[in-house]
C-alpha cells in the first residue's frame, strides 16, 4: 500500500487529536496512501520528544522549516495558533508539499488571501480542519437539505456555546491575544458554526453583529501578580442572511455557565427541520410537515448505521462514536484528495469564505450596521 509522510506542527490540544487520528486511520478505514507518522514539531525539545513518544510519531524536529524540508514528508499539518498559520502553510506550499491547516485559516482575511493564492500556485492538495462537518449526522442533515426533504429553507439558528474561561482569574492565554488569536469567541468557536452553515445552506450574504468582552484583564500565563489586557472578544453574535432568501442567527460565547461544548444548529424549513447538537452528537433530530397529524412531532435518529457515510467503518450500529472521530474522517477524505489530486471541502476557498465572513462581522461589530462579506479578494 502507498504511503504519505506526514509533518505535523504542534503537539498540544489538535496536536494530540490530529495524531490519535492519523493513528487510527488505517485500522479502520481502507486508505490509499495511509499516512506514515514521519515527525511532529515543536519548539521545546524536550517537550516536543515527549510528544513524539506519547503520541506515536517516527521523530521529531524543532524548528517547522526543517520539517518542511525532509524528503520523507509529503503532508504538513499545521496545528499551531493562528498567527503562525500564515507563515507556515506559506512555506509548506513553496517546498510543494500537501497541506491540512487547522482552522480559522488565518487570523485575517488578507493573511487567508494569501494563502488561496499560494495554494492555487503549488498545485498541491489543500484542506482546513472544520472537522464537524464530518459527523454522520451532520451528513445526515445535509443529505436531507440536498435532496429538498425539509423543502425551502427559511431559518439557520446556531450558537457554539462553551464557558472554560469565566472566571475572571482564568490566565491570559493565546487564545485571549488579538495578535495571536485573531479573534475571541468568534473565531475560535463562531467559525464552526459559520462553516456549517456555510456547507449546509451555502453562502452569507449579509451580517450585522455585535462582539463583547466582559474580562478586560486577566492574571499572566506566567503566574504572579501581574494582568495583561484581554484584546479579543468573550462573546460575539450575528444576524445574517443567506444567498439562498434564509435567515440565521449565531451566537459564540465561552461565558455560557454549563455548556461545555454546546455546538449545536437548527434548520427550519418549509416541509421540515432538523437540529444538532454535537454534545449528543450520534443523534439528528428531524421532523417531518407531511407526518400524519395524530403521531407527528421531532423524532431522534440514531445516525450509527452503515447507511450513513463513515459510521459502517466503525461499530455495529447504535455503537457510538466521537469527538475523536469527525478528524479520522476528516484525514480519510484527505487521503482520498491526495490520491485524486482534488481538495476534500472545506478546502482554502472555502475557509476563506468563512475568514470573509469573520472580517464583516467584525466590521459590523464595530459600527458598520449591515456589512457585506467580501468574498470577491479571490
Ligand atoms: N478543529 C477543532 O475543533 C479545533 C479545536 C481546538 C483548536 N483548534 C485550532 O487548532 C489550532 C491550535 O489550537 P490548540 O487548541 O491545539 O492550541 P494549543 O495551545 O493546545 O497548542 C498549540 C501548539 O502550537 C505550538 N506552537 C505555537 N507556536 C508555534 C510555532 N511558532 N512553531 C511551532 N509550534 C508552535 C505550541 O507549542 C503548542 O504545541 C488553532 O488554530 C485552533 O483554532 C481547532
Amino acid at each position: 500500500m502507498a504511503e504519505i509522510g506526514v509533518g505535523l506542527v504542534g503537539y498540544k490540544f489538535m496536536g494530540r487529536a490530529h495524531s490519535n487520528a492519523y493513528r487510527q486511520l488505517p485500522r479502520f478505514f481502507d486508505v490509499d496512501p495511509a499516512p506514515r507518522m514521519a515527525a511532529i514539531c515543536g519548539r521545546d525539545e524536550a517537550g516536543v520528544r515527549e510528544a513524539a513518544d506519547t503520541l506515536g510519531w517516527e521523530s521529531y524536529e524543532t524548528d517547522y522549516r526543517e520539517l518542511i524540508a525532509r524528503d520523507d514528508v509529503g503532508l504538513v499539518d499545521v496545528v499551531t495558533p493562528g498567527n503562525t498559520h500564515r507563515e507556515i502553510v506559506l512555506a509548506a506550499l513553496e517546498a510543494g508539499k500537501h497541506v491540512i491547516c487547522e482552522k480559522p485559516l488565518a487570523n485575517t482575511l488578507a493573511e487567508a488571501k494569501e494563502m488561496v493564492t499560494a495554494a492555487r500556485e503549488s498545485g498541491t492538495v489543500n484542506t482546513v480542519c472544520f472537522n464537524y462537518r464530518r459527523a454522520p449526522a451532520v451528513q445526515l442533515a445535509k443529505k436531507l437539505v440536498d435532496e429538498g426533504r425539509l423543502g425551502t429553507i427559511r431559518h439557520w439558528r446556531a450558537t457554539y456555546l462553551q464557558d472554560f474561561i469565566m472566571d475572571s482569574q482564568f490566565p491570559l492565554i493565546w487564545r485571549l491575544k488579538k495578535e495571536l488569536a485573531g479573534s475571541g469567541a468568534l473565531g475560535d468557536i463562531g467559525a464552526h458554526i459559520i462553516d456549517l452553515s456555510q456547507f449546509l445552506l451555502g453562502g452569507i450574504s449579509e451580517v450585522v453583529g455585535m462582539m463583547e468582552t466582559f474580562v478586560k484583564e486577566r492574571p499572566l500565563e506566567e503566574g504572579g501578580a501581574e494582568t495583561g489586557e484581554v484584546t479579543v472578544d468573550d462573546a460575539a453574535a450575528f444576524l445574517a442572511r443567506f444567498e439562498s432568501g434564509a435567515v440565521g442567527t449565531f451566537e459564540a460565547t465561552r461565558f455560557a455557565a454549563g455548556r461545555r461544548n454546546k455546538n449545536a444548529f437548527e434548520i427550519n424549513g418549509s416541509k421540515g427541520s432538523v437540529a444538532f447538537d454535537l454534545e449528543r452528537m450520534n443523534e439528528l433530530e428531524v421532523f417531518f410537515v407531511d407526518d400524519a397529524a395524530d403521531v407527528q412531532g421531532f423524532r431522534t435518529v440514531n445516525v450509527t448505521g452503515p447507511e450513513h457515510p463513515y459510521a459502517g467503518a466503525w461499530w455495529p450500529p447504535g455503537h457510538i462514536i466521537g469527538y475523536e472521530h469527525t478528524f479520522v474522517h476528516t484525514m480519510k477524505d484527505l487521503m482520498y484528495g491526495i490520491k485524486t489530486g482534488r481538495s476534500p471541502a472545506p478546502d482554502f476557498e472555502d475557509a476563506y469564505r468563512c475568514q470573509a465572513v469573520l472580517d464583516a462581522v467584525e466590521r459590523s461589530a464595530g459600527g458598520g450596521g449591515w456589512t457585506r462579506p467580501e468574498y470577491g479578494g479571490i
